[in-house]
């Protein structure tokens, strides 16, 4: 039986490509010279799509495709895949959702005790020879201190969980209160990040929470302050929390997501005060190992005509 042809957006690491090269007839529109040409000549071909955060699938990608019969994303946040375009056409789109909420949980408290206690600043004093001539500047303490959760969700909870064995005092804010949690909800976002020494967000991205983190959170948060970000750049107005930085009117953030991704405002790679990783919180062998792997399983259930073990609910 002639094998169901994949086109790829963008790159997944090696082994996933591999085992979806074996499975399907895969082909990578990252190899494309001109994409755009590639699809007007060869898109009805294709029946799946395989995409990540980054390059998502717009309307545009969608339409491009009108044999089009499953998206399977690497990742769960769906925030740059069309999902109204994708319903329009009945189209399901399967995500990985779960198997990463321990490995973003963990970052955001590697974020969190990094930025707190200086240890990417602290390894960049050692290593620049600065320790002989004085002592590195105080830290913040982490344990016993209140967090401030902005999303509530599968990975909002882990966090919350995390912050247990630090004896942390936990709140949250979400736009509905979670039933059947210890943490209290609290329903203005400037008020919990006013009562928060750490404010890690951990919402949902697209237009629903853009700038959910302005300037007025940032000033509620306050000189002695941190916000930690491992949600999506778009939730943070960088250029505000630039200013906030650099003026120091918040105490720093340490953040794994940025607007404009792979690029950093130049402002923020100056400061000493914020801790900067390339979006790495699922980033490990075995976390991205199981994502993989669902992203397969998803296709699979789809083209044995069963449910996708994890579909995104559809507007
Ligand atoms: P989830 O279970 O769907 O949780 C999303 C949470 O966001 C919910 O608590 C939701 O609560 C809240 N939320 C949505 N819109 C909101 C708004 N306008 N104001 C306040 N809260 C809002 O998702 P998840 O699995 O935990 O993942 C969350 C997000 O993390 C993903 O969508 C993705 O963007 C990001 N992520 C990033 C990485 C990374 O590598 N940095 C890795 C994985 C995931 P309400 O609906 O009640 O408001
Ligand atoms: C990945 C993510 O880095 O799951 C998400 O939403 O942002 C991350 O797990 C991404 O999907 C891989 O590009």
């Amino acid at each position: 039986m002639d094998k169901h042809r994949v086109l790829l957006n963008g790159r997944l690491l090696p082994g996933v490509e591999a085992r979806l090269a074996a499975d399907y007839d895969l082909h990578l529109l990252a190899g494309e010279r001109d994409p755009r040409a590639f699809l007007a000549a060869h898109g009805p071909e294709f029946v799946a799509l395989v995409t990540s955060a980054g390059p998502g699938a717009d309307a545009a990608l969608i339409d491009a495709l009108p044999e089009l019969r499953v998206i399977s994303n690497f990742g769960v946040g769906v925030d740059r895949i069309d999902l109204a375009a994708a319903a329009r056409r009945g189209i399901p789109v399967g995500y990985t959702p779960d198997v990463l909420n321990d490995c973003v949980a963990d970052l955001a408290f590697g974020l969190m005790l990094d930025v707190a206690r200086g240890l990417s600043a602290g390894d960049r004093f050692v290593r620049r020879g600065a320790w002989p001539g004085g002592g590195f500047p105080l830290g913040r303490r982490v344990s016993g201190a209140r967090l401030g959760i902005v999303g509530l969700g599968r990975i909002g909870r882990t966090i919350a969980r995390r912050a247990d064995g630090f004896e942390m005092d936990v709140r949250y804010h979400s736009r509905r209160a979670v039933n059947g949690v210890p943490w209290r909800h609290e329903p203005e976002l400037a008020a919990l990040a006013r009562w928060a020494d750490y404010l890690v967000v951990i919402t949902a991205g697209g237009e629903g929470t853009r700038h959910l983190i302005d300037a007025s959170v940032l000033e509620a948060l306050g000189p002695d302050g941190f916000l930690i970000n491992v949600a999506r750049g778009s939730v943070v107005d960088e250029p505000a929390l630039v200013r906030a930085l650099a003026e120091r009117r918040i105490a720093g953030a340490a953040l794994d997501v940025f607007e404009r991704e792979p690029h950093v405002p130049a402002e923020l790679l100056a400061l000493d005060n914020v801790v900067l990783v390339p979006h790495i919180a699922s980033a490990t062998r075995e976390t991205r190992e199981a994502m993989g792997q669902r992203v397969l399983d998803n296709l699979r259930a789809f083209f044995a005509g069963a449910p996708l073990p994890s579909a995104v609910p559809l507007p």
